[in-house]
């Protein structure tokens, strides 16, 4: 394994302490829910690649559509010039979202998204000689990417508010409005600071880099309202939650009503390539429309809209046509929920929730998060516990099979604790 002791004093590895970052596993291949590793191991994935490989990896459908769009046109630059999968890829987010998101903007990772979207809700009222309505309303437990636009709409110390202090806009995140206690604080902020305002930003459903945190529907109903009375901009971002991960389509299907942006990228491709859109409403791209160029968007990512990433969303798309992804959520939810229940007795065991094909099992605490890591892979499965929670988030394609191997070795790993 040349490759990886030489490059080992190369690379940087994400939000880890390189000082005893243990040696990462090499991989030589993938294959639907399989993780092959240079020494002949083979590992069950039990979180898709950070949730992105919905189809499981090297489906053959996307697999054939990123490779005949490398052979005619890996990718051309999207200011003034066009291309097809961009063109119909648009076409068809915007067919596949209820009225009215129609206008799709692209960029090729979730962060740079979510960083459109701010940039998007603030410019449209600055566009309409609205100013001072330039801070985002986020919320505690909240994840919007690593870039410093959002960590400052991140959950305070998952942002490192404090030790980016003077570098980071400032924002203000406060609790969700979940319960009655909650809902009279976020009422009474909005009484006082709307004015200042110029969105509200949410992970519909579940908080997932905060720790897989579930609320109820209704909690987005209340968001849609308050954003309605104070003319806010709503902004879901559902770059974990798309695409079928919370057994709807998009998570805000279960809650009956519609942000004014939705942000998605991770499962976009189907986990091939970086590929990620804000889509707007009419309403907010009509604040862009005037005489002058002053009032346009002013972003554009040179790999934006990138051709084979778009390929790939459509062939991703397909599939979510012609295979029945939705039907296999509902069977792992289900089986997420009746097997890991049993873990729920086990020492240091707080809680197990389920939604969609998202299973958690949340412990008081976990001490050395990686030294588990590796108990788990001594098991036969790939899944990376963080904070004081394992997760499992599959491909939708696992097999009942794979998936109990994923459910049986947290079962063990956690009972031997
Ligand atoms: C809800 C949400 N928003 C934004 C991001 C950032 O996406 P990326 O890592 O592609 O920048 C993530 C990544 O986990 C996410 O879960």
């Amino acid at each position: 394994m040349n490759w990886l002791q030489t490059g080992w004093r190369h690379v940087w590895l994400p939000y880890a302490q390189m000082q005893t970052a243990p040696l990462p596993l090499p991989v030589v291949r993938t294959q639907g829910s399989e993780i092959h590793l240079a020494d002949g191991r083979v590992l069950i994935d039990g979180i898709a690649s950070w949730w992105t490989a919905c189809h499981g990896y090297n489906h053959p459908h996307v697999a054939q559509a990123v490779a005949a769009q490398l052979q005619t046109m890996p990718h051309v630059m999207f200011g003034g010039l066009a291309h097809e999968p961009a063109y119909q890829l648009a076409t068809r987010l915007a067919a596949l979202l209820p009225e009215p998101l129609n206008r799709v903007f692209f960029t090729d990772s979730g962060s740079v998204a979510v960083e459109v979207a701010i940039k998007i809700a603030v410019q449209s009222r600055l566009n309409k000689g609205e100013r001072g309505r330039t801070k985002i309303l986020a919320f505690t437990g909240g994840y919007h990417g690593d870039t410093l636009g959002t960590m400052a709409i991140c959950d305070p110390e998952e942002g490192m508010h404090s030790m980016f202090s003077g570098l980071l806009p400032e924002h203000p995140v406060i609790g969700l409005p979940r319960d009655a206690a909650s809902i009279v604080a976020f009422d009474d902020f909005l009484e006082a600071h709307a004015k200042t305002l110029a969105a509200i930003i949410v992970e519909p459903l579940v908080q997932g880099a905060g720790g897989m945190v579930l609320h109820p529907p209704g909690v987005l109903r209340h968001l849609r309202k308050a954003a309605d009375h104070y003319g806010l901009t709503l902004i879901f971002d559902e770059i974990f939650t798309g695409f079928g991960r919370t057994g709807t389509m998009f998570a805000f299907e279960q809650a009956g009503v519609v942000p004014d942006i939705i942000t998605l990228s991770k499962a976009l491709t189907g986990g091939t390539l970086p590929l990620a859109v804000t889509i707007a409403s009419d309403e907010l791209f009509a604040a862009f429309l005037s005489d002058s160029a002053n009032t346009a968007l002013m972003h554009g990512p040179t790999y934006m809209a990138n051709a084979m990433g778009c390929a790939a969303a459509n062939a991703s798309l397909d599939l979510f046509q012609t295979e029945p992804r939705l039907q296999q959520a509902a069977a792992i939810s289900a089986q997420l929920a009746a097997e890991l229940e049993p873990c729920r007795v086990l020492p240091g065991v707080k809680d197990v929730r389920v939604l969609g094909a998202i299973g958690v099992v949340e412990l008081a605490a976990i001490a050395n998060p990686a030294a588990l890591r590796l108990k788990l892979v001594e098991q036969g499965v790939w899944i990376r516990p963080f904070r004081n929670i394992v997760y499992l988030t599959p491909a939708l394609t696992i097999t009942p099979g794979e998936l109990s191997c994923l459910t049986g070795a947290i079962y063990k790993v956690l009972g031997a604790r």
